[in-house]
């Protein structure tokens, strides 16, 4: 049980997947008259917030949606800064994340992602694969369709070679092909949270969503604070989930 320095109500039932589309970046920057950029450069901040408050709460697994497989539409000098934004995050950071205990994960497809970034990604992991405590799931090329035909063409292969029956395709045989089975048994999300007041899901783990409790702030990402996720928590243990039971 952990104090709300808010308003001493008690977060006492943490989900323990929480995913978030940090949204706003760029608005934030606008609203300030600043560049884009500027804004992405403050969500990283954000991120350094959330990720140590969420793992201060007992989360297990935070999924942030850093790069999309739809963000290659922006202006390629955009797409040039956000590919060099994990290369600057975790340069600064993963000291950080050594003294939380996190461990850094990566789902998204790798192939596409320049070289220098994928590196910076896989250097992460391998510095924090020793650490126990949350997992920081970085969502990055991800596509929530293309996940699921990816993990279908896996599961037809298995089932042409024979090592799968098809009565052997089920949900469970499924899931084990996505993304996430990196970060099994924590795979479906309990608390989805989105930033800037936009209220869509955009392509984001479509599938581990099915059940998960929304959470929106009119908040831009640069703006989201430690005690916003806290509220967030706050509003997830009231809610009452019944996964289509009563
Ligand atoms: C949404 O704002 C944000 C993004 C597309 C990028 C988010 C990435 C980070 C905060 C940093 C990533 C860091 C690492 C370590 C991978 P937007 O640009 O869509 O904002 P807008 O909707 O206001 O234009």
């Amino acid at each position: 049980m952990v104090d709300h320095p808010h308003n001493k109500k008690t977060i006492d039932l943490v989900p323990d997947h929480v995913a978030v589309i940090m949204d706003g970046n760029g608005r934030w920057a606008q609203k300030l008259g600043k560049e884009r950029k500027e804004g992405h450069q403050e969500g990283m901040e954000a991120i350094r917030r959330v990720t140590v408050r969420a793992s201060q709460r007992g989360v297990k697994v935070l999924t942030l949606y850093a790069f999309s497989t739809e963000n290659w539409k922006r202006p390629p000098q955009e797409v040039k800064f956000l590919m060099q934004l994990p290369v600057t995050f975790f340069d600064r950071f993963v000291p950080e994340l050594q003294e939380n205990n996190v461990k850094v994960n990566m789902i998204g497809f790798r192939k596409n992602v320049p070289g220098p970034t994928r590196k910076s990604i896989e250097k992460a992991i391998d510095q924090t694969k020793d650490n126990t405590g949350m997992i920081l799931n970085f969502a990055f090329n991800y596509g929530g369709r293309a996940e699921i035909i990816e993990a279908t063409k896996s599961v037809i292969d298995k089932v042409l070679s024979g090592e799968l029956n098809k009565k052997e395709v089920t949900e469970e045989t499924l899931q084990a092909e996505l993304l996430t089975n990196s970060i099994a048994p924590y795979d479906n999300v309990d608390l989805l949270i989105r930033s800037s007041g936009e209220q869509r899901l955009s392509n984001f783990l479509l599938w581990q969503n099915a059940y998960s409790e929304f959470y929106f702030s009119k908040l831009y990402w640069p703006d989201f604070t430690g005690d916003i996720f806290d509220e967030a928590l706050l509003d997830y243990q009231s809610r009452s989930r019944r996964y289509g039971a009563i």
